[in-house]
C-alpha cells in the first residue's frame, strides 16, 4: 500500500489529549463515509421525505481517503482511540477497503469499526478483514421478513443481512454486534426472537430505544420501549446479569446470559442517558466536525483543509472545537425539543 499522507504531512511526536469543558476526553471518531442510503429505514430516512427533492452530497463534496486519513491521524494525535466507519450505507462508498488499509496504518488506534445495515457486507467482508477491519456492528431489527420489510422502507433483504452477519464472522470481524432499535407495537414483539437467534452464537445483540434523532422522523416519546422493561422481558426468559462496561464511555449496558450462551446490551439514551460519559466525535462525509448526534451546527475542516492548512492549524481547530464542547442533548432533551432547532439527519452522520 502507499503512504497516504500528503507530502506536507510530519509525524505529530507530542501529541496532547483533548478534553471538553465538562471534563470527558476525545476518545472516539465516527467517520460518516456516506450520506446515502440503500434502505428507507422510517426511523432514519422515511420514503415520503427522501424520495424526491432530498439533495445528497456530491462525490466532490465528500472527504477523499487520503482526506479522511490525513484528519484521522490528526484526532489520533489528540487523544482518539477508537475508529468506527459509519453512512448513511458506509459500504455504498466505492473502494471502502483501501480507506480501511489506510486507517490501519495509523499509530495508536486501538479499535477499526465498521456500522453497516450488512446488505453488502457478504460481498466485502473478506476484503475489509484483509485491510485491517477489527470488527462490525450491523443494524438489524427484526427476523420477521413483513417487519423488516416495513422498517427498512420497503426492502426484502433479510437474508442478504443475515449473509453479511454469517461472512463477517467468517472473515473474523469479530466481536460481532447487532443493534436493533425497538419501537413500541411496531417490532418490541420480535425482540425476543432476536435474541434466541444470535444467543450462543458470538453476536452480541443490543437494543437501541428509538431517538429522537434529525427532524424527520416524526418521533413521539409514546414509541419509545424503556431498555428496563425490554430487559425485564428478555431476563424472565433467559436470566442476565449486568457486566461491567469495558471501558469508560460505552454507551451500551452490557448483560450476560447465566447459562453462559454470550450477552445482550442496550443503549438508552432516552431513559437513562449516558453524556456524562460521552467521548465521541463525528465527521460528517462532507468534512464537518460534529461533538454531539444531536448537533445543530458543526466546524467545517474540510475549507480549511483544501485551502493548505498546515497540521498544526488543523489540529487547533480540532482541539478548540473538542475544548469549547458543552454537549449533553439526552440529558437536556425535554428542554432541547422545545427549543425546536434544526438538528443534524442521522444518515449523514451515522449514529
Ligand atoms: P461499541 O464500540 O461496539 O461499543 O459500539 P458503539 O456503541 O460505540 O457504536 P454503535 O455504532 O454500535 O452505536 C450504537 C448506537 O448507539 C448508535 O447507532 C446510536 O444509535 C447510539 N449511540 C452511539 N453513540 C451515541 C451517542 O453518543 N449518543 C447517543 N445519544 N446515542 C449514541
Ligand atoms: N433511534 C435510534 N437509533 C437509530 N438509528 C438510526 N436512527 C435511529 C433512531 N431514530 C441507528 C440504526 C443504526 C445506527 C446507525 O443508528 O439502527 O444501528
Ligand atoms: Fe437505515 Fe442506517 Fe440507512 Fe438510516 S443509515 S436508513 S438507519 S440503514
Ligand atoms: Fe454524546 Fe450528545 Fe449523545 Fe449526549 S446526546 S451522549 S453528548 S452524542
Amino acid at each position: 500500500m502507499t503512504d497516504p499522507r500528503p507530502a506536507n504531512v510530519v509525524a505529530l511526536t507530542a501529541p496532547q489529549a483533548a478534553t471538553d469543558r465538562l471534563g470527558r476526553p476525545l476518545h472516539d471518531l465516527r467517520i460518516s463515509v456516506m450520506d446515502r442510503c440503500n434502505f428507507r429505514c422510517t426511523y432514519c430516512m422515511p420514503r415520503d421525505k427522501y424520495d424526491g427533492g432530498y439533495r445528497f452530497l456530491q462525490s466532490s463534496e465528500r472527504l477523499s481517503f487520503a482526506e479522511i486519513t490525513r484528519l484521522a491521524r490528526l484526532f489520533v494525535s489528540l487523544g482518539v482511540r477508537k475508529l468506527r466507519l459509519t453512512g448513511g450505507e458506509p459500504l455504498l462508498r466505492s473502494n471502502l477497503a483501501d480507506l480501511i488499509g489506510d486507517l490501519s496504518c495509523i499509530d495508536g488506534v486501538e479499535d477499526l469499526a465498521l456500522t453497516t445495515n450488512g446488505v453488502l457486507l457478504a460481498q466485502h467482508a473478506a476484503e475489509l478483514a484483509a485491510n485491517g477491519l477489527r470488527r462490525v456492528t450491523v443494524s438489524l431489527d427484526s427476523l420477521d421478513p413483513v417487519v423488516f420489510r416495513q422498517l427498512s422502507g420497503g426492502f426484502d433483504g433479510l437474508d442478504q443481512v443475515l449473509e453479511g452477519i454469517e461472512a463477517a464472522r467468517q472473515a473474523g470481524l469479530a466481536p460481532i454486534k447487532v443493534n436493533a432499535v425497538i419501537q413500541r407495537d411496531v417490532n418490541e414483539h420480535g425482540a425476543p426472537a432476536l435474541v434466541e437467534h444470535f444467543r450462543g452464537t458470538g453476536v452480541t445483540v443490543r437494543f437501541i430505544e428509538y431517538m429522537d434523532v434529525g427532524n424527520r422522523n416524526d418521533w413521539e416519546p409514546a414509541r419509545v420501549v424503556p431498555s428496563r422493561e425490554l430487559a425485564a422481558r428478555i431476563a424472565a426468559r433467559w436470566p442476565i446479569t449486568p457486566v461491567a462496561g469495558a471501558y469508560r464511555g460505552e454507551v451500551a449496558e452490557r448483560y450476560a446470559f447465566a447459562d453462559g450462551a454470550g450477552e445482550v446490551g442496550f443503549i438508552s439514551s432516552v431513559s437513562q442517558p449516558f453524556c456524562g460519559n460521552c467521548t465521541r466525535a463525528r465527521l460528517s462525509s462532507e468534512g464537518v466536525l460534529y461533538t454531539c448526534l444531536f448537533a445543530t451546527s458543526g466546524v467545517d475542516l474540510r475549507g480549511p483543509l483544501r485551502a493548505g492548512a498546515t497540521d498544526a492549524e488543523l489540529v487547533a481547530l480540532i482541539a478548540g472545537a473538542w475544548q469549547d464542547r458543552e454537549d449533553r442533548y439526552s440529558e437536556r432533551r425535554q428542554l432541547n425539543r422545545q427549543a425546536g432547532e434544526h438538528r443534524i439527519e442521522m444518515h449523514y452522520i451515522g449514529g
